[in-house]
């Protein structure tokens, strides 16, 4: 008798009813870039299709991808340099820019799943996710900021907290912060294994956030570590994190196996900017068919193991 696997695959009902993964709109979390500016809409270089938006119109692009099935969002912050300090003050002011729209976008799509980032990044003269001191990056002084950070975001109806600056013990120090003023149904949503990696270089492009000096890797991890990400997964799930993310996702699926096989937590994964910039660059140049290699990338990414994929393709996914 042979076995003959091909049977499986002879038409495409067969080939449908076989199949093992499955890529929904209802998976995405699109993340989005928001200008000081209300009206305006620029284009990021490094990322074509990928618009900073002003607060209208981000309002109707989330009204848009509503329509297309997608429901949760990722809202990051253009930060002037003028607003830059230090010790990133802007990053819990609660009468900034950021800060504003946030509470309009909840109160006109309350029942979408508002997400933001907490990092100081975006809001630091130093392009640095910590307070920097002597070329170093200060870590409890630095989770301090984090704590005011997200309780101001809380404060706007922010769903889902996405600590992504891996400092140590944040996920619960936030935890505590969020607890204590009784903002106990917010989400945490850990970057748990947050890779040192040359693919966000177009997001820093959008943001405008890249270091001043140095690099991330004294708090990024090491690209060749595997079993380092397991330190950082228990650490966050005895601190609260309520979903586990690993970042980038491509270059990272057996990270994302690794995880999915070891933790009974929802598994996040971010499809970053490099990677979207990848797809689009060899598109451009007619060298790929976008919409099928984009389709692949993003099974892939499901197929290793992310029940939730962050993804600037969301849209166009969703579209097709
Ligand atoms: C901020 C942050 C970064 C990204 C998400 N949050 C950049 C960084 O850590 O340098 C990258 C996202 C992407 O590349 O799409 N800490």
């Amino acid at each position: 008798m042979d076995i003959r696997p091909r049977r499986n695959r002879k038409s495409a009902a067969i080939r449908s009813m076989v199949e093992e993964t499955q890529v929904k709109t209802s998976d995405f979390i699109f993340p989005l870039f928001l200008l000081e500016e209300p009206r305006s809409k620029v284009e990021v270089d490094s990322m074509p299709g990928i618009y900073r938006l002003g607060l209208e119109a981000m309002l109707q692009e989330i009204e848009d991808c509503m329509k297309l099935g997608i429901k949760s969002f990722d809202v990051f912050p253009v930060v002037n340099d003028q607003y830059k300090d230090k010790l990133a003050t802007r990053s819990y002011d609660t009468n900034f820019f950021y800060h504003q729209a946030l509470k309009k976008i909840k109160q006109e799509f309350p029942e979408a799943a508002i997400m933001t980032d907490v990092a100081l990044d975006p809001y630091s003269s130093d392009g640095h996710d910590g307070i920097v001191q002597d070329g170093k990056i200060l870590n409890d002084e630095t989770l301090e900021v984090l704590g005011k950070q997200a309780l101001s975001q809380a404060e706007c109806g922010i769903d889902i907290i996405g600590p992504s600056d891996m400092m140590d013990g944040r996920v619960g120090y936030i935890r505590e912060v969020l607890d204590d003023a009784g903002f106990t149904d917010v989400s945490i949503m850990s970057y748990t294994a947050k890779y040192a990696s040359a693919f966000y270089g177009p997001f820093r492009d959008a943001l405008d956030s890249a270091p001043k000096s140095g690099d991330k890797k004294t708090y990024q991890m090491n690209p060749a570590n595997q079993r380092e990400a397991l330190i950082e997964a228990d650490l966050d799930v005895d601190e609260g994190a309520d979903f586990l993310m690993v970042k980038p996702a491509l270059a990272y699926l057996d990270v994302i196996k690794l995880l999915k096989d070891n933790y009974a937590q929802p598994i996040a994964a971010y499809n970053v900017s490099g990677e979207y910039a990848m797809l689009k660059a060899a598109a451009e140049k007619g060298w790929l068919d976008y919409d099928a290699v984009m389709s692949e990338t993003l099974l892939s990414i499901k197929r290793a193991g992310a029940d939730i994929i962050l993804t600037y393709h969301a849209k166009e996914f969703a579209k097709l």
